[in-house]
């Protein structure tokens, strides 16, 4: 989020997360570097914003923990919440890419709710609730597997 803000400083930025230790962490990081952003108590399948409210969403590492259900409530929550034609950019874990990345991937996999990720099922999941475009547009080898950038556009 910071360096959202920094890299679009006429941008709104508002973060998302249910854990308020983690809200107090990032409030603390971004008084540090001398952003400003809102920052909201919510979760990610009960998104506290008015429907077409948001050009973008971004979403960092939390989709991998969410069950199968709640990644589609999430998915649909942000849809809504997205102006028509809003773009969804999610980091997250992902299907293996290369050896390395082939070899660890039953570690991450082995966590129920990132199974989705690694399967390489969550373009159908967005799909699913009316996403579309969707491209993965960048993969990164991490010692934990692959993640994956997922763009996608809530259609007009
Ligand atoms: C691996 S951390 C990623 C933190 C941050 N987004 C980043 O990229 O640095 C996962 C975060 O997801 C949050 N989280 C997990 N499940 C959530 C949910 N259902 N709704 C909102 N936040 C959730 C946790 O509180 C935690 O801060």
């Amino acid at each position: 989020m910071i360096l959202i803000k920094q890299t679009h400083p006429t941008a709104d930025v508002v973060g998302l997360d249910g854990d308020p230790k983690i809200l107090a962490t990032a409030e603390a990081k971004a008084a540090k570097a001398g952003v400003k952003i809102a920052l909201d108590h919510g979760l990610a399948f009960e998104i506290p914003h008015p429907d077409r409210s948001l050009d973008r969403v971004v979403s960092s590492l939390v989709i991998q923990h969410l069950t199968t259900e709640n990644k589609r409530r999430a998915f649909k929550g942000i849809g809504c919440v997205l102006r028509l034609g809003g773009e969804l950019h999610i980091l997250d874990f992902g299907q293996p890419h290369n050896l390395y990345t082939s070899i660890v991937f039953p570690l991450i996999g082995r966590l129920e709710e990132a199974v989705d990720n690694v399967r390489g099922w969550l373009p159908a999941l967005l799909r699913e609730v009316g996403f579309d475009q969707l491209d993965v547009t960048r993969r990164f080898t991490t010692i934990f597997g692959s993640l994956s950038l997922y763009r996608a556009w809530r259609p007009t």
